[in-house]
């Protein structure tokens, strides 16, 4: 018996697969390709892979919960959408797509500077929003665009903070990638904002977009400027050094996402999973702290949160749901995501998220439990 697609998809591999047969070789390069040689894109899933979970036993898991509250909000596991651009590149249904099914799933979307998709139309989802920021070097529109999230109804503010400029993703350079006819930045005028739309043979279009709108002078100074803009709790996202982490923890931040942007951005950076310990230790509760880079399933979601994290963010995954399906293949990646987390938590001997935190992990390399 052939199953239904949507049935058929038991892992985010899944997806992925029926992604790559459907999306132009050009949008799935944009989607799955990374930074440099894709050094740090392959250490995301080794670190993740070596880590070795130690179960704890009688501990009645009759009853196992998922729930956990992220950024002050009650979600139904500890995940969030992470910030993903141009999601109509993927599919028509693009960013509503995905938000509609975050909304059902019960966590959060993270809606971006660069959506294909107004704020407006996302929040009217229903879905909990947060709104990534890239930090513009027009001021006053950094200053229109926070009062417009604010208005919409967005819950917490994520500065990404490891793209001063884009990083260096060598498919999309070599093919000189411009969005798909139809798909652009919602969130600016083209020609008011001047937004170069071509790309051309070594720069794509994304790559020119970046260096256009986004400020690479962004200090710690700034972020008193911004916190003088806005009410939002303000997460900083793309933190690896635990010195940075406590910086950031010293100010009022409510949260920091370890993350190396999917291997997108430095080829060569630390695998977010092997960052986290050392975050986690820095920031000694002052905030929560989110990973994300590399997350592929249940398992990672509670490896993560045996380390110390409060969540994840849910990447590629999404995408490849998003291209396999539109709205219905996305619920059915975040289902999985809940099924195999609550699988897992049981089965390591945890009633919830909480106590996966003093679950121990050892190292398939180096050996020995933390
Ligand atoms: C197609 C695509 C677009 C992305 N756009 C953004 C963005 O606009 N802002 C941002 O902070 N991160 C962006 N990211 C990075 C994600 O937020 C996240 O850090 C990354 O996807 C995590 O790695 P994973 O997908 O391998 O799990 C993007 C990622 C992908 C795949």
């Amino acid at each position: 018996m052939t199953l239904p697609a949507l049935d058929g998809i038991l892992t985010p591999a899944d997806a992925q697969a029926l992604a790559a047969g459907i999306l132009p070789a050009s949008v799935e390069r944009f989607v799955d390709g990374a930074a440099g040689a894709g050094l740090t894109l392959d250490a995301n899933r080794t670190a993740l892979d070596r880590l070795h979970l130690v179960p704890r036993v009688l501990t009645d898991v009759s009853t196992t919960s998922t729930a956990a509250t992220l950024l002050g909000a009650p979600t139904t596991l500890p995940a969030a959408v992470a910030p993903m651009a141009y999601q109509k590149a993927v599919h028509p249904m693009g960013e509503l797509g995905a938000a509609r099914a975050a909304s059902a799933a019960g966590i959060p979307f993270t809606a971006c500077t660069f959506s294909s998709t107004p704020i407006e139309d996302i929040t009217a989802t229903g879905a909990t929003t947060w709104f990534q920021l890239y930090w513009l070097r027009d001021r006053g529109l950094t200053r229109d665009l926070l009062a417009r999230v604010e208005a919409a109804g967005v819950q917490a503010l994520m500065l990404t903070v490891d793209t001063p400029r884009m990083g260096r993703r060598l498919a999309d350079l070599r093919a000189g990638f411009t969005l798909p006819a139809g798909v652009t930045a919602a969130h600016f005028a083209l020609g008011a904002d001047g937004l170069p739309a071509g790309g051309r043979d070594g720069v794509s279009a994304i790559a020119a977009q970046t260096a256009h709108l986004v400020d690479p002078s962004l200090s710690w100074a700034d972020l008193e400027w911004l916190h003088a803009q806005t009410t939002l709790p303000l997460v900083l996202k793309g933190v690896l050094d635990p010195q940075d982490a406590d910086r950031a923890a010293e100010g009022a931040v409510a949260g920091l996402v370890v993350s190396n942007h999917g291997g997108r951005q430095l080829d060569g950076a630390l695998a977010a999973a092997d960052a986290l310990p050392y975050v986690v230790e820095a920031v000694a509760e002052r905030c929560q702290v989110l990973l994300d880079s590399g997350i592929r399933s249940g398992t990672d979601i509670l490896k993560a949160l045996a380390l110390g994290a409060d969540g994840v963010l849910l990447g590629r995954p999404v995408l490849w749901g998003l291209a396999a399906g539109g709205e219905a293949a996305v619920r059915r990646v975040l289902g999985l995501f809940q099924e195999e987390l609550e699988h897992a938590l049981a089965l390591a001997g945890c009633p919830g998220p909480a106590a996966a935190a003093r679950l121990r992990v050892g190292r398939a390399l180096g050996g020995g439990i933390r």
